[in-house]
């Protein structure tokens, strides 16, 4: 292999794993999906079903992130029949952010 198409492969390695790696980082966007996602559960409900435009969360704010885990996932198995999320994988973390979007809106 010469050179440049040895450059030219390290290039490609790297832009891939960059990609790979934005894609699973925690996002507002991906919150939002999953917050009016169907596919947490399994009743057919979303978090939107009972916190349409964040009702009920006006107050999360107050609620760091060590309470507030445990209170999305007790949301995920008994709200909607689904499985919780690992306290470090990229949906909860995606959800988190997604809710600090409403309680920023009415801190304490
Ligand atoms: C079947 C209805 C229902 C669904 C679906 C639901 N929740 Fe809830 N959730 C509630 C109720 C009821 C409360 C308690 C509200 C209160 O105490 O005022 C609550 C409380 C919460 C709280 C705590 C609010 C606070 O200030 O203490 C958070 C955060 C939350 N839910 C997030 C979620 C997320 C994220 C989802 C989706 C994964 C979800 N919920 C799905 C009904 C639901």
């Amino acid at each position: 292999m010469n050179r440049t198409t040895h450059a030219i492969i390290t290039l490609l390695v790297l832009v891939t794993t960059t990609a790979a790696a934005a894609k699973d980082a925690p996002s507002v966007e991906h919150g939002n999906k999953l917050f009016n996602s169907t596919s947490l559960g399994t009743n057919g409900k979303s978090c939107a079903t009972c916190h349409p435009n964040g009702k009920r969360l006006e107050y999360i704010a107050d609620l760091d992130e060590k309470k507030l885990l445990p209170i999305v996932n007790s949301c995920i198995v008994n709200a909607l029949k689904g499985k919780s999320l690992a306290d470090d994988s990229p949906e909860l973390g995606s959800l988190v952010m997604y809710l600090n979007t409403f309680g920023k809106n009415n801190p304490k």
